[in-house]
Order: C-alpha cells, then structure tokens, then sequence
C-alpha cells in the first residue's frame, strides 16, 4: 500500500529536518549555508505534501480501489515517493561523511568514486524536481481521479481512525477459536489414543481457513503427554526431505542433553539413521502439519516405521491424494461450520466478553448477513470479527462493514473469497502496522518470528516511531499486540513467565500479504526455480530463501536495496558481502546469520545508512576498524560466531542498541568458561543507548564505567574477578531497567561477592564461587530481587549450606537451576514451597545423596531434570506427587540407578527419560 511508503519517507524526512541532522550539516558543509538552507526548505515543502497525501489516501474509501486511474495514480506518487527517499538517504549518506571538505571533496574525488556521489546542488535540484512532480500529482488528482466518497463526510477519516483504545482488551486467538469441534476433536483423541493395529497414519483433511491447523495443536498439546515423544513439524511447500528430518530432529530432542551437535551438516541416511535409531521402541506422536504431496511422506514412512505399535502419524492437508495416505478409515474431513456455530463463533470474536459475547439486538440483521458471506469458514469469521471487536458497536458502522464485505466479493473476482474477506482486515489496519505486517510475509511459509529478533528488524527498518517516554521496542511490542488482537499474526507460545515469545503468519494471510508486497515494490522473496521472485529496479527489499548461483548473476540490480536478509545458509556467501557493501549504498538492514562468512570487508564502513547488522553464527573473528563509521547502528549481531574483539572504534556507534558478541564453547552451560565475549574498555560508558550487552569480558575500567549504561536490559559480563565486585553491584544498581543479568567468574576459586542488584530483574544467572552464607538468612541479593525475579541459575557457586530455605523465598521463580551449586548432602523442598516454579534441573551435584520432595511442593512443576548426581543411589523420595510433571529426565545415571527407577512404584505410571554414564 502506498500510505506505508509514504509513511516511511515522511519519517526519513524528518529526521533529515531534526535539530541534530541539521546541525552535522551546517558544520559539514559550512561553506554552503545558502545551497543547504534552500535543500532543507525544499525538503519541508515536499513533506508537507507528502504528508496531505498520506492523510487523503488513509481516507480513501475502500471502492476507490480497483479503479485503475487511482491505481495508476497511486503508482505514481509512490515512484516519486521513492525517488525522495533516495534523495533523502544520499542527503543523510553525505551529511554523515568523515570529513570537513564539503562538497570539493567529493569533487576531487569523483574521479574514483563517480557512481556514489552526488553533490548537494544535485540533490537539492532533484528534490526540487520531485516538488514540481508532487504539486502536478496533486492536481491530477483532483482533476481525474473519481472519489467515491465525495460529499459523504461521514466516512471520511474513519477508516484508519485509529481504533487502538478498543483494540487494547488483549485476547488470546486460536484455541478459543476452536467452535463446534468437540466431535472432532473426540474422534482424533479417540484414533491417538487407541492401542493396536500397525502404525496407524491418520489425516485431517479441508480447504483453506478450515482450521485444521489450530484443531491439530490442540489434540497436539492434549495428548502430547501421553507418548513418550512427540514432534511437530511444519512441512508447507517448501519442502526438502533433508529439512523435514531435520526438524524432526531437533523437535524430538528439543531440550534433551544428548542431542547431536552435528545435524546442521548431516546428509540424509544419516539423519535417516539417527531419527529410526530414536525412533525404535517409543511411543511416539508425530504430526506434519499442511503436506501438499504424497511423495513429501513416501519419504518419511520408510523412516517412520514404528516398532511400537501405538506409535502415530498425524498430517494435515489440503490435497485429497495426501488425504489418501492414512491407515483404512483414519482421514478425518474437516467441513465448514454450520449457520450456529458459524454465529457463536462471530460473536465471541466480535463482542466483548464484559457483555458475555452477546449480540446487541439491533446489530443482529447485519451481523447476521456478514457472517452469512463468510460462509462458514472460521478464518473468515476470525477475521471479520477480529476486526468488528475493535470497531464502534453502531449500526452504521457495521453497515459500512458490510457494505464493504459485499463490494469486495463482488466486485473483487481475482482474489478467492476468503481473501477478499483477508482484504478487508488489511485495509483496516493503521498505516503503521501495513508495514510491520507485510514484512513478516516476506519470510517463508510457516516461519516462527521470535519476538525480540522481528522487533530488532521493525526498528532497524523504521517502522517504528517513539511515543512518549515508550522506547521502540516497547512501541514495538505493542504492534506486534495489535497484530495478534488483530488476528494478522498468530501467537504460538509464550515464554515461561507469559510473555508473547513466538508468532506465525497464517499461510492464506500471507499469501494475500505477498500480493501487495509486490504490487507496492515493498520487497520480494527470492526462490530459486520459483517463478515470481524477481528483484525491480527499484525493488527494496529481498528475502533470500534460495539462492544456487552467486548473487550478481541472479540481480542485476541492487543499487536500490535497503534490505538484505539471506535464509538459505548454504547460498554462494564468498563474494556477497564485499558486493553489497559496494553497490548498495543505501542499505539499511543487513541480516546474514548462519552464512560460512569469515571476513567482513573494509568497504562495509560505507554504509552509513546500517542500522542493522546481522552476523549471528557465522564464522566472524574479528570487525573491520572502519565499522567506528556505522554511527547509525542500532543492532550489531554476532551472537555464537567466532569473534575474538572488536575494534576501539567500536564505542563510537552512539546510537547502538543491542550488541551480540559472543562465542560459545559449550552449548549447555555445564563447563565455567561455556561462553567467551569480548573487551571493551575505553569509552564503554559513551554506549549510554544501549540495552543489550553480550557478552562483555570484564575489566577494572570497563565495570568502572557500566554504570553509564543506564539503559541496559541485558546483560552477560564474564571473568569477573573477586576484586571487582563491589564497583560492579554499585554499576548494576544503576540499571533501573535491567532485566537479565548473567556474571561470570575469571576461574573457579574466585568468589562472587555481589551485595547489590537491580530491583526489576527477571532473570540472574551467577556463574562462580559464592561466598559462604551469601545466600542465606537475610541475604542483601536475594532480599534486593525477590518479587520480580522468574528465573535462577547457580553455577559453579559451591555452596555448603543448603540455600533451598532462602531460596523459596522467591516465590514468583519459575525457573530453577543447579549446575555444581552445592556440596552438601541432602536438599529437601518443603511443602508450599516454589508455587510457581514450572522448570527444576538439578546437575553436577557429586555429594549429593538424598532428594526429598513434599507432598505440595512445587505444585506447578512441569520439566525436572536430574543429571550427573554421582552418590545418588535412591530415587528421590515424594517424586510421586509431582503431579502436573511433562517431562522428566535422569541424566549419566549408572545400571544399578536405572534397575531401581524402573522398579520404583511412585514414577511407574510417568514418562521418563534417562541417559547413562559410560
Ligand atoms: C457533513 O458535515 C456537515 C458539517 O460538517 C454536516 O452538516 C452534514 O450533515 C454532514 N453530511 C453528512 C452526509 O453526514
Ligand atoms: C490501553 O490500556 C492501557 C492499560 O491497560 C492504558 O494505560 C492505555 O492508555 C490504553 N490505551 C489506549 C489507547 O486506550
Ligand atoms: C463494482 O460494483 C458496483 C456495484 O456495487 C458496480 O456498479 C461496478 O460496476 C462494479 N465494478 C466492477 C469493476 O465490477
Ligand atoms: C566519549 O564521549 C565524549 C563526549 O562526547 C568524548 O569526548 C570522548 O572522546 C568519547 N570517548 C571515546 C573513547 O570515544
Ligand atoms: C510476585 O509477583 C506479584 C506480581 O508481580 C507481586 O505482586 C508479588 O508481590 C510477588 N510475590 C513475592 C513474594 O514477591
Ligand atoms: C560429573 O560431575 C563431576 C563433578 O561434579 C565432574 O567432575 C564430572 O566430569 C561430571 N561427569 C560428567 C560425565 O559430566
């Protein structure tokens, strides 16, 4: 949609026309106050425009689209849109040079470098160009293009009249929007459950929108427990045998200690191995979720045999031949909803639960006529209610709604009816979330978006404004909220404590969003052998998905990117970053995680628009000095590469936000020295927007000046000697914010003794000798951090008294940890002790004898974990009561250990895990 391009250039502009900008300019080019002042009236002329524009076209009636003079109208303005912001990234690009030579610099230099500069004068003439183009455009407008709601005030401004104060009551999604499945849901639980019969394969077979997915993830979790392993994976169009074992893979051994390190590199008998190897002898439940060939399972069946005859196979599919493949009887067809259960459904979405989700009288003709063209698809329903939850509960505005509804089916014949209905949600949304979501369709089918890491890119693209005191992320956040209420993006899970953690799009939303992606050059997804992905001249964004044949083959033109986000890890990476660096000036996000790149060139310090710089599990060591010139960073992230330092110059990047730089040693945290970060010394404290830090190797100077880092959220500061730790706690206490904190000890016999912490931390992670008693009693840490912190991890510590009574005073924890954190011999959990905890894992404890659990202890539990407990030789007493317990697990136990588990009555009727000890 043109309104989020506009958006976007509107934003650019002004912070070319911000106080700061324009006083590096007028240092930058002192010698030409005149050529600049006129650039900057000329800019604010063009906003102003750009600006009316954008409000007309949030205006325009929905019936306006389709017409092809507004559309060709419509193509105009956003090529002169984007001219602008070219003209506005060079002006920036310029401005922000390292130099005082104005514009004879680049003169004396245009020789070597013709093609990357353009003087003030050129720009300040196109801009001036572009403000001809725009006052035409506008009279064109008003001249040929029909407005359909001329003289109809009424629904002037209230289509994009932000409807955020009734979007706010958060509600959960998908389960709750399961209406009228309880039969279904019986059957399936049913054909689980039974015992018997050869591996038995069943299907759930519909169209689109029926909602097959979110019936299969509820049978899913329902029954997961019940087996002893379980996998979902997602299959889509996508599919690579190697893949889907893959995930498979990792899904089994999702959390397990003995997973193997090399799946990533594994070729297919292997993989094939590996999966039939865990495979043999287990109950396990299996679902593929939307499989479009039959071929796609031919493949896995060989792999599937289950030697264990209750052993199941659940797919989901839309094709009738993949539909086929299940055991004699097993598909089970989805059909849409009847009239009732179509109208329950509507009103739980579409009024409130105050009013316990009932129709007002005088709104029930017309709800009931739009649920009617739904059809009975519940993602339609889902979609249209969603969004007239959010909508006055007036006649006249579910008219309009209505009214709309019926103009897009009828007129609208290219897109399938459960788009058009799609369609409407989009045009719905506030321009600032039109972005935000069409980004999210220009990653595959099925992909997980993990909260923080999608509000990393929104941010670095500049979707995201500041409002308030609200910082981005938290701006951010909130879009990603408004998504779900919205029911344009799905929550998967949320994380231990209830935040929103993961999200997907639903593959019919996405395929609606991919068509206005690319009618609006928003960017492109490029797939190898798939037709449709093809970069335009003016293309500015590319997904990468496949990609065989070395990038300057494939796009001939990537002057124009901003953004470059690589998926496919095995794509030709030799050449791609000293490319991009040189020809694409612009660029804005760079996101190349999990590519073999080893080297990271000079000419990267010419992007000055960086604002993102994904290097995350590559092969890194070491930055070039010349990235001290990114000075608009926001995130540099090189999270498990292999980067050894950064350069000094490194503490000039004011403006960063989160920094990455890390490399692991040991994956699971058990060794001291699991992870390695780098120094920063000099200048530490000038990062004062930071709010990610990891990992920083700890020096007298450098937690001296911590304490600037009034912004950070999190933090990882390792080989923390003993000596530091007074300046340390005094740093950390001035971190209001700060919410994870993990220290490190320099080797095993130093002793962490901090006497202070944060207040609102979430989650600490001590990794080191503790002193004797600093845990006890009235404990300054403990006491500091006791209403807010979710998650405890001890290593190392060595404590010789036992810490569970102090410890039980943080009642909100949820997570508990132990690797080596105790000498003694008996560790008893009391009755009504961790209320809330849902994850215990107790490792590396050599003396520990006897474990005692009391009935109502940790009444939450779900994961406990028990591994390496050398002198054990009881089964832990009261394990029994553990009741709501999903997983449990006895890692490196001996033979005789495991002859006593499976004799012990209390956990007979549990699932267990357990690995041996050599
Ligand atoms: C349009 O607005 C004017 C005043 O702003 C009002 O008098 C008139 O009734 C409105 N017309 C419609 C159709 O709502
Ligand atoms: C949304 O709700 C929060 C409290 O839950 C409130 O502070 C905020 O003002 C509300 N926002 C709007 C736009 O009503
Ligand atoms: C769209 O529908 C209206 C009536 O609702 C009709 O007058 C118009 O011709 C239709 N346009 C197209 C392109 O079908
Ligand atoms: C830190 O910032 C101050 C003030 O902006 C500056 O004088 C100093 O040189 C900076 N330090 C480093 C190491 O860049
Ligand atoms: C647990 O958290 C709640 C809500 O954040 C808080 O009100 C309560 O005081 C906390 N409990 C303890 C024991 O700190
Ligand atoms: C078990 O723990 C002890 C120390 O507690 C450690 O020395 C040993 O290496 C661990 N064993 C294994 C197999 O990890």
């Amino acid at each position: 949609m043109a309104e989020s391009v506009l958006l976007l250039v509107i934003t650019k502009i002004g912070i070319a026309l911000a106080s700061r900008a324009v006083a590096e300019a007028s240092s930058q080019f002192s010698k030409y106050v005149r050529q600049l002042i006129e650039l900057q009236r000329s800019m604010g002329r063009v906003v102003r425009e750009l600006r009316v524009i954008h409000g007309v076209l949030c205006q325009m009636d929905i019936r306006n689209c389709n017409d092809p003079v507004y559309e060709s109208w419509l193509d105009e303005v956003r090529k002169v849109a984007h001219v602008m912001e070219d003209m506005v990234d060079e002006y920036l690009h310029q401005v922000g040079q390292d130099h005082d030579m104005g514009c004879c610099f680049y003169l004396k230099k245009g020789l070597r470098k013709p093609r990357s500069l353009l003087s003030l004068n050129q720009i300040t003439s196109n801009v001036k160009e572009i403000e001809k183009d725009l006052a035409h455009l506008s009279e064109t407008k008003n001249r040929w293009v029909p407005m359909v709601n001329n003289g109809d005030n009424s629904s002037l401004n209230y289509i994009v009249k932000s409807s955020q104060a009734l979007a706010n009551s958060s509600r959960l999604l998908d389960e709750e929007d399961l209406v009228g499945v309880d039969k279904n849901r019986e059957i399936l639980q049913e054909w689980l459950g039974g015992e018997g019969g050869e591996c038995s394969v069943i299907t759930l077979y519909g169209m689109g929108g029926l909602g097959k997915t979110a019936l299969a993830a509820n049978v899913y979790r329902t029954e997961r427990e019940k087996f002893q392993c379980h996998a979902w994976v997602s299959i889509s169009q996508t599919y690579s045998r190697e893949d889907v074992f893959r995930n498979i893979i990792k899904e089994l051994f999702k959390d397990r200690i003995d997973v193997p390190s090399n799946i990533a590199t594994m070729d297919i008998t292997c993989l094939e191995d590996t999966l039939k190897k865990f495979l043999q002898q287990k109950k396990c439940l299996i679902v593929l979720d939307d499989v479009w060939t039959p071929e796609a399972f031919d493949d896995l069946s060989r792999t599937l045999i289950c030697t264990d005859k209750s052993s199941r196979v659940l797919i989901t599919t839309r094709e009738g031949d993949v539909a086929a493949l299940a055991s004699q009887g097993h598909t089970l067809t989805l059909e849409s909803l009847p009239e009732d259960k179509a109208w329950d459904l509507f009103c739980k979405k579409s009024f409130s639960r105050e009013t316990n989700y009932e129709c007002p009288e005088d709104l029930k003709p017309l709800s009931e006529e739009i649920v009617s063209k739904c059809k009975g698809l519940p993602l339609a329903i889902v979609s249209v209610g969603s969004l007239l939850h959010v909508r006055e509960k007036t006649v006249e505005e579910w008219r309009r709604v209505n009214d709309q509804l019926t103009w897009k089916i009828i007129n609208n014949s290219r897109l399938g009816h459960i788009r058009n209905i799609l369609y409407l949600s989009f045009i719905y949304l506030p321009t600032y979330l039109k972005s935000c979501f069409l980004y999210c369709s220009l990653f595959p089918e099925d992909h997980l978006f993990q909260r923080k890491k999608l509000v990393r890119l929104w941010m670095a693209e500049g979707f995201i404004v500041e409002k308030g005191a609200s910082t981005l992320e938290e701006v951010a956040e909130g879009y990603l909220k408004e998504l779900v209420n919205r029911n344009m993006l799905q929550l998967v899970e949320r994380n231990s404590f209830g935040r929103m953690k993961t999200f997907r799009m639903h593959d019919i939303v996405r395929e609606l969003a991919i068509d206005l992606c690319h009618k609006d050059h928003f960017g492109v997804q490029f797939e190898e052998g798939k037709c449709g992905g093809s970069l335009q001249r003016d293309g500015r964004r590319l997904v990468v998905q496949k990609l065989k044949t070395d990038i300057q083959q494939s796009f001939s033109s990537v002057h124009g990117l901003r953004t470059f986000i690589a998926l496919d890890k095995n794509m030709p990476s030799f050449n791609l970053l000293p490319l991009l660096s040189e020809k694409s000036r612009y660029m804005t996000v760079l996101e190349l995680s999990g590519l073999p790149i080893e080297k990271v060139p000079d000419a990267i310090g010419d992007l000055f628009n960086l604002r993102h710089l994904g290097l995350r599990d590559t092969k890194v060591k070491l930055l070039p000095k010349s990235i001290e010139k990114l000075s608009n960073l926001l995130t540099l992230d090189l999270y498990s590469s292999d980067i050894q330092e950064v350069p000094a110059g490194i503490v000039k990047l004011k403006n960063l936000r989160h920094l990455f730089a890390q490399k692991w040693n040991d994956q699971f945290g058990r060794v001291l020295h699991s992870c390695s970060g780098v120094c920063i010394t000099k200048g530490l404290g000038n990062l004062t927007n930071l709010q990610t830090l990891q990992a920083l190797e700890a020096q007298d100077e450098s937690v001296r000046q911590l304490g600037d880092l009034r912004q950070l959220r999190s933090l990882r500061i390792l080989n923390v000697k003993g000596i530091y730790c007074e300046r340390l706690g005094e740093s950390l206490v001035q971190m209001p914010f700060l919410s994870y904190l993990e220290v490190g000890a320099s080797d095993e016999n130093e002793v962490l003794m901090l006497n202070a912490l944060p207040p609102n931390l979430h989650s600490l992670s001590l990794r080191g000798r503790l002193a004797k008693g600093a845990l006890l009693g009235e404990s300054p840490l403990l006491q500091a951090v006791e209403q807010n912190l979710h998650e405890l991890r001890l290593h190392w510590s060595q404590l010789r008294e036992d810490p569970l009574p102090s410890l039980s005073r943080l009642a909100n924890l949820t997570i508990l940890g132990f690797v080596g954190a105790y000498n003694g011999e008996k560790l008893d959990f009391l009755t009504g002790c961790f209320p809330k905890l849902k994850e215990l894992s107790l490792w590396d404890l050599p003396n520990l004898k006897q474990l005692e659990i009391k009935q109502g202890a940790m009444a939450n539990l779900e994961r406990l974990g028990l591994g390496n407990l050398s002198s054990m030789v009881e089964v832990p007493r009261g394990i029994e009561f553990l009741l709501p317990l999903q997983y449990l697990d006895f890692g490196l136990i001996t033979r005789d250990f495991l002859a006593l588990l499976r004799q012990c009555p209390g956990i007979a009727g549990m699932q267990w895990e357990h690995s041996l000890r050599d």
